[in-house]
């Protein structure tokens, strides 16, 4: 799936900020503390006000605590009181595009909705999800009633 010769969406409309938010991404992947997988992971979360929060993996000789770095993003905007998002973006040194995992799928979904997801490489390579299409059939508040 490493498409794409010019960033068109698989769904929705192309971001308008998605070279800064690549750009946002790349530079916080090389922040990431990947010291047991060696695999660095960028994200960039674009709110509903326009503020761009970073985030990094960070891993942990106890694996377990790892946290991938879209959960960083959402986690550090909702920390400052952001919880409206537009989308995100995730970028990742592989040829076939780095989908974010199930567990950021679900965050993705509760925490900022129906968004699209970016994903992008360092080669120049990217393409657009939705987190709905990443997560058809989700288990979320509305699923907690009778
Ligand atoms: N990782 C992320 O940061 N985001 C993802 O969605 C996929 C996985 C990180 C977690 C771990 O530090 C490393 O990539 C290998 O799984």
């Amino acid at each position: 799936m490493s498409d794409s010769s010019s960033n068109q969406p698989s769904s929705g409309a192309p971001l308008e900020r998605a070279a800064e938010l690549i750009e946002t991404a790349t530079q916080a992947r090389l922040r990431a503390q990947a010291q047991f997988s060696q695999f660095k992971v960028g994200a960039a979360l674009l709110s509903s006000q326009g503020q761009v929060f970073s985030g990094c993996n960070v891993e942990n000789a106890s694996y377990g605590l790892t946290m991938c770095a879209e959960r960083v993003a959402i986690f550090k905007a909702i920390s400052e009181g952001v919880t409206e998002f537009e989308a995100i973006c995730v970028v990742a040194d592989t040829q076939t595009l780095t989908p974010p995992c199930g567990s950021c799928r679900q965050l993705i979904w509760e925490k900022c909705g129906d968004i699209p997801v970016l994903l992008a490489n360092l080669r120049g390579d990217s393409r657009q999800f939705t987190s709905g299409q990443l997560l058809p059939f989700p288990f979320d508040r509305s699923s907690l009633t009778s």
